[in-house]
């Protein structure tokens, strides 16, 4: 009994919290919003026995990513949006791959428990917000990616762990990625799988237009556009580890007055897919195959960006990376631009922590705190000179100089 008692009064404060987050968020406080989910997960999880909240994540949340893959594969989402999104039954929605209705039947009322798909009467479905997201290419993506790649070593990972006495995965080249697969990494594994490969790249991308971009939260002007020079490698912004490129064509866009070059370097096959995308087509953006862990050829560049690149390796690999960049900067000119998470030391965002499992199963690598970063990059006898974010749970840019 007493126990209930301690339930309510949680119940009774989480709804108190929700109350007042939702007013806030409903007076157009558009910084409510974030916080008013927060609160409405604190109010489940108090409303919830705690064998309710165990279901839920060991037995509910697993079930529904592999139904998400599945619903990719069986295109329910495409097909449900056609004709204008009238309601379609089982039968409707299996004709188009030639699936059992009976499977489309089971995968799409998990669909519908995602809120992924709406039940409009019994076996009868229309699409929702979700559904139409989903619906396009880039969006069903990142279920292909989170599942394909991700699922091979998560599957393993625990026996891994047992299998070094439970130490901490640091080590790129034998880690939980290679004791699951038989690929030397998750880089190469996703070159010899194209159609995951065009998935991650497709998907971050997408991802990214929904999130805060760097330039909204680093002043670009006054720290890079003021006091550039104007030619040769002196004025290029180089995207080190850049994708396929949508970082400097965002980039373009959003800061038409950077005069100087733009220089996308990546390995080859993936320069090879921007080059198929027309990156670079117009001159502006220049492809440059590169391998980080070799000397910079861009001596002296205004800026060395790197997204997502330095959270992929441990330290032993990171500090090798900004050893070449270091060689290549001029002292109180060239900066390097880290855009990465800066995990809280405590309370730290659902976000940081998922990436960081992501990159711990498959990269044997971490999210950093500001504390980790700092001593990672003080340590390879580099300046941090700023770290910017906006909002909890994306990423952060952190500026980073060679003292003289
Ligand atoms: C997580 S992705 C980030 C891509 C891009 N910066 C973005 O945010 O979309 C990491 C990138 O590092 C690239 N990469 C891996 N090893 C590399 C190397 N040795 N030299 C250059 N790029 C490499 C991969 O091809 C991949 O595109």
């Amino acid at each position: 009994m007493a126990a209930e008692t301690t339930n309510v009064e949680n119940v009774a404060r989480a709804l108190k919290q929700v109350a007042e987050d939702g007013n806030k968020f409903m007076n157009n406080d558009s910084a409510a919003r974030e916080k008013l989910v927060a609160s409405a997960r604190e109010l489940v999880l108090a409303a919830e026995t705690p064998v309710e909240s165990l279901l839920w994540n060991i037995w509910a949340l697993p079930t529904r990513t592999v139904a998400a893959r599945i619903a990719v594969d069986l295109k329910i989402f495409e097909t449900a949006v056609e004709n204008g999104g009238c309601p379609k039954s089982n039968e409707d929605l299996a004709a188009v791959t030639g699936a059992s209705p009976m499977l489309v039947k089971r995968i799409s009322r998990a669909c519908v428990s995602m809120g992924m798909l709406v039940e409009q009467g019994p076996d009868l479905y229309v699409p929702n917000r979700m559904t139409k997201l989903l619906a396009t290419k880039e969006y069903a993506a990142g279920i292909i990616f989170c599942f394909d790649i991700t699922q091979l070593s998560f599957a393993k990972l625990p026996a891994y762990l047992r299998s070094t006495s439970l130490q901490n995965p640091e080590n790129a080249l034998d880690g939980p990625f290679q004791y699951a697969t038989d690929s030397p990494s998750a880089f190469t594994w996703l070159i010899q799988h194209p159609d995951v490969f065009e998935a991650f790249h497709g998907y971050v991308h997408a991802l990214r237009q929904h999130l805060p971009s760097w330039t909204d939260m680093y002043p670009v002007q006054s720290r890079l556009v003021e006091g550039l020079k104007p030619d040769g490698d002196a004025s290029a912004l180089v995207d080190v580890g850049g994708g396929t490129g949508q970082i400097l064509q965002d980039f373009c866009n959003d800061v038409p007055q950077y005069a100087g070059r733009l220089i996308l370097q990546e390995i080859p096959e993936v320069i090879a897919a921007a080059a198929g995308r027309g990156v670079g087509a117009d001159g502006r953006i220049e492809l440059q195959t590169h391998d980080f862990f070799t000397p910079q050829p861009i001596r002296g560049a205004r800026a060395y960006f790197m997204r997502s690149v330095l959270h992929d390796w441990p330290d032993e690999q990171c500090r090798k990376i900004l050893a070449q960049l270091k060689d290549a900067m001029e002292p109180g000119y060239s900066k390097i631009l880290i855009s990465d998470c800066v995990v809280s030391d405590q309370q730290a965002a659902w976000q940081h922590i998922s990436l960081d499992l992501y990159m711990m199963a498959q990269v044997s690598s971490r999210e950093r705190t500001e504390r980790e970063w700092r001593a990672l990059i003080d340590g390879c006898g580099l300046e941090v000179t700023g770290i910017y974010n906006k909002g909890d749970g994306n990423e952060g840019l952190i500026e980073v100089i060679k003292s003289a």
